[in-house]
């Protein structure tokens, strides 16, 4: 038996980069994953294919969360499907995945990309919880993928950095509040992962070498890296583990 059989996981940001990662590997793990993503419905539907055809169960939900009509959406959509696919809209597992990294420098960061990067990173998170919390069971578990940049200091992403902060305090208060319902929450703090958000840096020889001398192990990240260490928060084997930040970034900046 894999060892999230029986259990239900949403997954937000899950047709591209590390929130794929997390689904596809939840999926291997026995889980039915719904697959939420925001505007491209074609890689989202590649992962439920994908999940399917390695034997798993999976259903895409589509909502775009730079505000809060689209966390009401990705609630009504999710619990609707769930409902429709399993007789109950509980479920077991909440990833707090989608993101978005943009962030300028202090001096060029606009208020909109301000708002909007506190909207997609911070709100929506925060919102979404309190609006599933009735339909995450007891003894659950909830992921924030939170960022090492909010343990290394990196100025030149400085609103992005911020946002993540505030995930991590969301993170540690939640953990808290949800004890006493034996529901677990953590957050896992990716470095430098090879996705589209760092590709066009990335995919050069100098972004190659930088990223590579990063890390302590001495390569670039990958999302699998990451979603193994959300597979294993989501599992039982974590259940003594709440309101920590798991660094997930290879030992950069050891
Ligand atoms: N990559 C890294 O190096 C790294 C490092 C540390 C932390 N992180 C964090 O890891 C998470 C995933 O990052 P990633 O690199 O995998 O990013 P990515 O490849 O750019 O994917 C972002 C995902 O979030 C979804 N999303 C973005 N804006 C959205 C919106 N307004 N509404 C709904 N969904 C939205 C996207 O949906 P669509 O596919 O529909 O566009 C996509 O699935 C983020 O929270 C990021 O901050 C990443």
């Amino acid at each position: 038996m894999e060892r999230l059989e029986g259990k239900v996981a949403l997954v937000t940001g899950a047709g591209r980069g590390i929130g794929r990662g997390i689904a596809l590997r939840l999926g291997q793990d026995g889980a039915l994953v719904a697959v939420h993503y925001g505007n491209n419905k074609t890689t989202a539907d590649e992962v439920v294919e994908q999940i399917k055809a390695n034997g798993g169960q999976a259903f895409a939900v589509q909502a775009d969360l730079r505000n809060i009509a689209g966390v009401h959406q990705l609630v009504e959509t999710f619990t609707a499907k769930l409902e429709s696919q399993t007789g109950s809209s509980h479920f077991d597992i909440l990833v707090n995945n989608a993101g978005i990294g943009t962030a300028q420098k202090l001096e060029e960061t606009t208020e909109q990309e301000f708002d909007q990067l506190f909207a997609v990173n911070v709100k929506a998170p925060f919102f979404l919880v309190q609006q599933l919390l009735s339909n995450l069971r007891d003894g659950g578990r909830i992921v924030n993928v939170s960022s090492g940049v909010t343990r290394i200091a990196m100025p030149d992403i400085i609103s992005y950095n911020m946002t993540k902060g505030a995930l991590n305090i969301f993170n540690l208060n939640l953990a808290q509040l949800l004890g006493p319902r034996n529901i677990t929450v953590n957050a896992v703090l990716p470095g430098i992962i090879d996705t589209d958000v760092n590709a066009a840096w990335l995919h050069t020889p100098e972004g190659q070498a930088m990223a590579k001398n990063m890390s302590t192990l001495g390569r670039v990240g990958e999302t699998a890296d990451v979603a193994d260490i959300v597979s294993f928060l989501a599992s039982d084997d974590a259940r003594w583990i709440t309101g920590d930040t798991i660094d997930a970034t290879g030992g950069s900046h050891l």
